[in-house]
């Protein structure tokens, strides 16, 4: 009987984690598509801003591709769940405000939802900690410098 709990409470704790990274997966996929149409459809941005961006971009592409894999292994010893989509791709064409606010609600959600999967795979599952706890500090400089941007854009400063 006890034996059985246990089993039911880690499978539990892993159907939770592979919903999470789902989502964050999600989340990873759309936040560098809209900082790379950023970089396409703003023209007169600084340098410092285009160097940022870039970098963004391709620290949330990784993301992407680590928390693939990280499914890929948890998956293969889990019954799989639906991911939670909460972002949906917005219609185009976006306004820079309507583009800068999307990316900083999604970043933000990202670093809760990477702070949830630390909570649940610390002491349980190295890898994923290890790997999400990256993620969402990175993630937490990518929402400061897209929160600055907006902050920018309102005072009627030039980006
Ligand atoms: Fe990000």
């Amino acid at each position: 009987m006890f034996i059985a709990t246990q089993s039911t409470t880690s499978e539990k704790r892993s159907q939770k984690l592979i919903s999470l990274l789902k989502t964050v997966a999600d989340n990873e996929r759309q936040t560098h598509k809209l900082y790379t149409d950023f970089l396409q459809s703003s023209h007169s941005i600084s340098d410092d801003i285009t160097d940022l961006c870039h970098t963004a971009l391709h620290e949330d592409k990784s993301h992407f591709d680590e928390i693939l894999a990280c499914l890929k292994r948890l998956e293969a010893t889990s019954h799989s769940q639906q991911a939670q989509k909460l972002f949906f791709t917005p219609e185009y064409p976006l306004t820079t405000e309507n583009l800068l606010q999307h990316l900083r609600d999604i970043e933000a959600f990202s670093v809760k939802a990477y702070n949830e999967i630390c909570n649940i795979s610390m002491e349980y599952d190295y890898q994923v900690f290890d790997l999400s706890y990256r993620n969402m500090n990175e993630n937490l400089a990518h929402l400061d410098f897209v929160s600055n941007l907006l902050n920018n854009l309102h005072a009627g400063e030039r980006l």
